[in-house]
């Protein structure tokens, strides 16, 4: 059997550098995990664990974000009788003809916060925009967490196949 000891040393530091990037690679989804999930989650008074499921899971009992989100973090920035009028348009399937009634509010108690080229929070600026936060929340989707992994494992991959074609060349040229 092939062991780490008997390969050249360029093969080692190969594979070493190898490990040790899927290593650095999974400290780095941890601290990402933490930062982006847990610790958001944990202000807004939920475990870890209620964490980590809404946000890939998504919210339990068919919930919308919207919904959750007026329900909690959200509550202090709105009236109730005017939550009360967003919360029925929703319960009622959020539909473009009910939005001229509710989109006053939005524009009056959110967007100053929830403005149109909001970047890390959802923009309330428009229907498409408020319909996108009213749909039972399913958690991240496969495509956004493709995205994200997709880029990693690329740049992974074709950093490893460079120094296989690096070390190959240099063997070869030892060889000879
Ligand atoms: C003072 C600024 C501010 C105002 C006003 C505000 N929001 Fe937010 N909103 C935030 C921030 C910051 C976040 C992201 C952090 C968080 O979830 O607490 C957020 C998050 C949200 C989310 C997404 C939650 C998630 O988990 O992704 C929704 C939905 C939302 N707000 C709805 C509203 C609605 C509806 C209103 C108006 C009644 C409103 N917000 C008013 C700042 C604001």
């Amino acid at each position: 059997m092939v062991s780490l000891s008997s390969l050249p040393i360029a093969f080692r530091a190969l594979f070493s550098s190898f490990l040790i990037l899927i290593g650095v690679g999974y400290l780095m989804a941890l601290s990402y995990m933490y930062l982006v999930v847990i610790e958001p989650h944990q202000q807004m008074g939920e475990g870890l664990v209620a964490g980590i499921s809404d946000q890939y899971h998504g919210l339990p009992n068919g919930q919308t974000l919207i919904e959750s989100a007026l329900m909690g973090p959200m509550a202090s920035h709105i009236l109730v009788a005017d939550r009360a009028s967003i919360l029925q348009w929703v319960h009622e399937g959020a539909k473009a003809g009910g939005y001229r009634q509710v989109a006053p509010i939005f524009a009056a108690n959110c967007a100053i916060c929830h403005m149109a080229d909001a970047q890390s929070i959802p923009p309330l600026t428009s229907f498409e925009a408020v319909q996108r936060v009213s749909k039972t929340d399913t958690g991240t989707s496969i495509s956004d967490l493709a995205k994200v992994s997709h880029i990693l494992k690329s740049a992974e991959f074709s950093a490893t196949f460079l120094r296989l074609v690096a070390c190959a060349r240099s063997r070869r040229a030892t060889v000879r």
